[in-house]
């Protein structure tokens, strides 16, 4: 198993279940409330975790009462987060509202973006892999940079979730770049394959992946052979999309770095990212009671996980 290091961000969501979204202006009763740890490279990190990875979390923690909420969940999933840097102020705050059509993220952040410099003054010896959130371009940009002079042979990937101002130019530095279907908007692309394509051609040699919602995800090994893996959704019923992306990210790093070739690791990420829809939250273990293998330890997280 690998040891992972996850640069990003950790936020505190603010989660409300309603029946339907409301207009503005309106006052509307919600059907649910829970307070959890959020942040792409954060939900990322505690999913690994319960594949048996060890990973650390590195990102701003703020110097407030709220962020014990990150801190326990961290703890409880024995996420390492003892080199994050701390600053006075909020932690990053989403409000999310989630509806039987989908879920509407409003986020708050007023902490500044992570200088490179905590991440360039960690020892980067004891680990296999460094995944990085595609943002805070300038920053992130010295710390690939970094990486690729110290230790050019340890893998790296990018997450590129959403359209960024100048985040191409950083496509030169990772191995493995994984990209959701709203960054492929800055390409006005809606074919995953025809958008692989074109990724390959912007940065050549590399392993690209896009998640493709319904349709399962694409990918194109550093030789340019196409695979594709379909989705597989929760066994009864969808519970819970906030983050399945996230999952998804942390199923393909976890069977990467366990030397799986592509294909079945598309298939390994969309199967734990369906499992994840089932359950609420990202608490992936099996309740007891039930008779199916719990995670670490459910070959490339097959079967017909979920409650
Ligand atoms: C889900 C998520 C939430 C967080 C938001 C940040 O992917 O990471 O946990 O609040 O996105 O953009």
């Amino acid at each position: 198993m690998a040891n992972v290091l996850l640069v990003g961000i950790a936020t505190l969501d603010i989660i409300y279940s309603l029946d339907h979204y409301p207009q503005e202006d309106a006052e509307v009763r919600a059907q649910g409330l829970r307070m959890s740890r959020g942040g792409n490279a954060a939900n990322t990190a505690v999913v690994l975790s319960q594949l048996g990875h060890q990973c650390t979390f590195l990102g701003i923690m703020a110097d407030a009462p709220e962020t014990a909420i990150i801190e326990q969940d961290f703890n409880n999933h024995g996420v390492d987060y003892s080199h994050c840097p701390h600053l006075s102020g909020r932690p990053p705050t989403s409000s999310i509202y989630i509806t039987k059509a989908g879920r509407t993220i409003v986020h708050y952040r007023d902490l500044p973006e992570m200088a490179a410099q905590h991440f360039t003054s960690m020892d980067l010896n004891a680990f296999d892999w460094i995944h990085f959130e595609g943002h805070n371009v300038a920053e992130l940009g010295k710390m690939l940079a970094h990486v690729r002079q110290l230790r050019p042979e340890l893998p790296v990937s990018l997450e590129l979730e959403k359209p960024r101002e100048g985040i191409e130019s950083l496509l030169g530095y990772p191995d493995f770049l994984i990209c959701s279907q709203g960054y492929t908007r800055n390409y006005g692309q809606d074919n995953p394959e025809d958008f692989l394509i074109r990724m390959q051609k912007a940065a050549p040699g590399k392993t690209v992946v896009v998640a493709w919602g319904a349709a399962g995800a694409y990918g194109k090994t550093t030789d340019g052979q196409s695979c594709h893996s379909p989705a597989f959704p929760p066994p009864r019923v969808v519970v819970d999309t906030l983050g399945a992306g996230d999952t998804f990210n942390a199923g393909l790093i976890g069977a990467l770095a366990n030397g799986v070739g592509l294909a079945k690791t598309l298939e390994a990420a969309c199967k734990i990212a369906g499992v994840k829809c089932g359950l609420e939250g990202f608490d992936l273990k099996w309740p007891k009671k039930q008779k199916r293998p719990p995670f670490p330890g459910a070959a490339l997280y097959g079967g017909d996980g979920g409650t």
